[in-house]
């Protein structure tokens, strides 16, 4: 039998090349709004997507979450590769990404806030959300102001199952100077076939 959300498109339909393209200046004109906190001129490949999907064990996870959507990507992405009973919140701080978001995806799965991710617990909470098992993040660490990344640093530790994985795709390591006095170090991997090439940490949280 189907699975009922298997029946619903994450995305509308449409020529994918045209969507893509659609997508592709949407995130370039979200980067030329704010370049320090988009931090990235082209939304993620492919290649990376498949390789977020498998360093937080996104075919296995009950509740998701994703920091910094941004057109939907590797959001759809990640909802492919979820069980049928996963849930999938993302945070997103630009309002017309948000936007665009609750505008394309299509899933009893997903769930959308707008607002900094710094406000984790409060976001979780609201939608009675049990702790994640997997948290996935893109958001700039290395251009945020610190006191920012320090906050989200310390709301992921917090909410984060035990046993549950925190993954950051990244240009720079910052993000590992924030995370590792509250998780330890993290296993670290390329993926080159992305512009620009990001390094990918992967945290897993002590205690299980
Ligand atoms: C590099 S883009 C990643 C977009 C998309 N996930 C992808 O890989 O194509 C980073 C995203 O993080 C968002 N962002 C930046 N700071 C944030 C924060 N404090 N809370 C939530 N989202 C944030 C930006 O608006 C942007 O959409």
């Amino acid at each position: 039998m189907t699975p009922p959300h298997a029946q619903q498109p994450t995305q509308p339909a449409g020529r994918p090349g045209l969507s893509q393209f659609r997508s592709s200046y949407a995130f370039l004109r979200g980067f030329v709004r704010n370049p320090a906190q988009v931090g990235s001129i082209a939304p993620s490949s492919r290649q990376l997507e498949q390789r977020l999907v498998r360093s937080a064990r996104l075919r296995e996870a009950r509740t998701v979450v994703e920091l910094g959507p941004g057109t939907g990507g590797t959001t759809a992405a990640f909802l492919r590769a979820m069980p049928p009973n996963a849930q999938l919140l993302a945070v997103e701080l630009d309002s017309e990404f948000h936007r665009r978001l609750q505008a394309s995806i299509v899933d009893p799965r997903f769930e959308l806030a707008l607002g900094s991710a710094e406000r984790l617990d409060e976001f979780l909470s609201a939608r009675w959300l049990p702790p994640p098992d997997a948290i996935i993040s893109g958001i700039p660490f290395s251009t945020m102001p610190p006191e920012v990344s320090r906050r989200v640093a310390a709301a992921v530790a917090r909410v984060l199952q035990p046993g549950g994985r925190f993954v950051a795709y990244q240009v720079r390591g910052h993000v590992s100077r924030f995370m590792t006095p509250h998780l330890g170090l993290p296993h670290r991997s390329w993926e080159v076939i992305n512009l620009p090439p990001v390094r990918v940490f992967t945290w897993i949280k002590p205690g299980r």
